[in-house]
């Protein structure tokens, strides 16, 4: 009888040496998804921004932090992928957004740019990283060389109008970002909306102006009621991207964690959350426990076998390695005992000749 009766392998040893699917290997054929239907998709650019806004179509806009989700939004047909530095709170577990570092935002941004070819990818200028003009232009200029961003992001109005000119002067693609500006939420009294009074309003609708002169191709409004919203979005040539800030923008941006139920600290009321996909993982998660603990996991199909001959070969050697080295253990225990009765002679002869 064979020691491993396992019929799948019985090939010739050519095709046993045949490399195996491990890692690295896309689906075998009949797992493969037919040619999808859809048109190929054009890389979205600040002219199709552009284009989509003055036909008064909606920019749809996603913050992604990975390979994989910015793989799922690039198929989903996003427009924008905006590598948030809310990646400090939902991704890096942070409690605020203030101490994300230029070199996480670089680490998450390069990794969403290998996911996706197709979307117009945005990268957030952390908090920090342009406090003066050459600050905002050295890091900017980093997230479109190492990070592969196709523009920068960075908050606040007026006085942030330097750094952006000096970006957008260096020739790279600046998104402002008014309204709540999480990065200096303490100074605006915590998260809390902004522009509600008559006056809050009009502060916020200078600022809209001053990123919009000052170079700005998108201005991300947060927090914002939505009729001030509506208002300054009829007053810029450029586009407008709502989050908290009503149905009148020109687009809409969300956090990733929060649509899909990933991220339970907490739920703003103005996220939609689309999938509970927190309870779908834990309970894979537990599953996966489970089936661990009654050897469930893995079955035979999640194994890799050897063949017969080979593994045959295999225990044949290791018993005749044991039996050597059983052969050799009875030799050492002949010696020992040899040794020790020699040893008991000699004790006995020394003391016979001390009792003379
Ligand atoms: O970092 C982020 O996710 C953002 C969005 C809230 C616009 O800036």
């Amino acid at each position: 009888a064979t020691l491993a009766a396992n019929g799948e392998l019985k090939k010739s040893l050519d095709e046993a040496d045949a490399p195996l699917p491990l890692y690295g290997a896309g689906p075998a054929p009949e797992q493969q998804q037919p040619a999808a239907a859809k048109p190929p998709r054009k890389p979205v650019t600040v002219a199709t921004v552009r284009g989509k806004h003055g036909r008064g179509e909606p920019l749809s806009m996603l913050t992604a932090y990975d390979y994989p989700s910015a793989r799922l939004a690039e198929q989903a047909g996003l427009d924008i992928l905006l590598v948030g530095d809310s990646v400090g709170m939902v991704v890096l577990g942070y409690d605020s957004t203030t101490q994300v570092t230029m070199d996480e935002m670089l680490h998450h941004a390069k990794a969403v740019a290998r996911g996706s070819e197709h979307c117009f990818k945005v990268g957030d200028l952390p908090f920090g990283a342009y406090l003066t003009a050459e600050d905002a232009m050295r890091n900017s200029v980093a997230l479109v060389k190492d990070g592969k961003m196709d523009a920068i992001k960075l908050e606040g109005g007026r006085r942030v109008v330097p750094q952006i000119e000096a970006v957008v002067d260096a020739g790279i693609n600046v998104m402002g970002h008014i309204g709540l500006t999480p990065q200096t939420a303490a100074a605006l009294g915590g998260y809390r909306v902004q522009g509600k009074s008559a006056q809050a309003a009009e502060e916020l609708l200078a600022d809209a102006y001053a990123l919009e002169q000052a170079g700005c191709m998108a201005v991300v409004l947060e927090c914002v009621p939505d009729r001030i919203a509506s208002y300054v979005t009829s007053r810029l040539s450029i586009p407008t991207i709502g989050i908290g800030a009503g149905a009148g923008c020109s687009g809409q941006v969300q956090v990733l964690h929060d649509v899909l139920g990933l991220y339970d600290k907490l739920q703003p009321k103005f996220s939609r959350q689309y999938v509970d996909a927190g309870s779908v993982i834990a309970r894979a998660l537990e599953d996966y426990v489970a089936d661990v603990g009654t050897a469930a996991f893995p079955c035979k199909e999640e194994s890799f076998a050897i063949a017969d001959k080979q593994y045959d070969e295999f225990i044949a050697g290791q018993i005749s390695l044991e039996r050597e080295s059983n052969a050799a253990a009875e030799d050492l225990a002949r010696q020992a005992q040899a040794a020790s009765l020699h040893l008991q002679q000699r004790q006995a002869e020394a003391e016979a000749v001390r009792a003379q």
